[in-house]
């Protein structure tokens, strides 16, 4: 039986709010990507440039630590990834996060909600983390609804 999983990072909520929904509509498993320091208000300043996210999203060599790094990937053979776009992009503790598991031979389908922004280079720059995974740009949910996040499930 293939297994997918729903996997999120969210810095303020709203992208947990559409994972929550996803798991629930999917009937799939859900796990937060947390960061082992978490984000402060300021560390998110985009205007500072010497904030933590800026500093971060300037250098893409960072790879942000994660809180727990025990996930029995080998389960799931779909993986819903969620996350904010920052900078035009994933932010890169999702490529932490793809660095960290086994994910070849898997399908990796996107999941995003932005300011206005679409997914841009994310798959580009999201591959070389996972090179063997096969990427899905999936969708940007900006202000879902039921509907939205039930079109989306079906496309799995
Ligand atoms: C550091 C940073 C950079 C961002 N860059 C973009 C961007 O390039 N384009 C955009 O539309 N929104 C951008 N946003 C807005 C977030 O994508 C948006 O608020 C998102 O829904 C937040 O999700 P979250 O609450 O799950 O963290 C940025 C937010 C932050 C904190």
């Amino acid at each position: 039986m293939s297994k997918k999983l729903v996997a999120y990072f969210s810095a303020s909520g709203v992208t947990k709010k559409v994972a929550e929904m996803l798991a629930a509509a999917g009937s799939c498993d859900l796990h937060e990507i947390a960061p082992k320091v978490a984000y402060t208000r300021d560390d998110l300043n985009w205007m500072d440039k010497k904030s933590r996210s800026t500093i971060e999203m300037s250098d893409k060599t960072i790879r942000p630590e994660l809180a727990d790094t025990d996930l029995d990937m080998s389960q799931y053979d779909e993986i819903i990834l969620g996350f904010p776009i920052w900078w035009y992009v994933a932010p890169t503790i999702i490529n932490t996060f793809l660095e960290k598991y086994d994910l070849a031979g898997k399908k990796i389908i996107l999941f995003a909600t932005s300011g206005g922004s679409g997914f841009g280079n994310t798959v580009k720059e999201l591959q070389p983390s996972a090179p063997k995974a096969e990427f899905v740009e999936g969708k940007l949910l900006n202000r879902a609804n039921k509907q939205d996040i039930e079109n989306f499930v079906k496309t799995w």
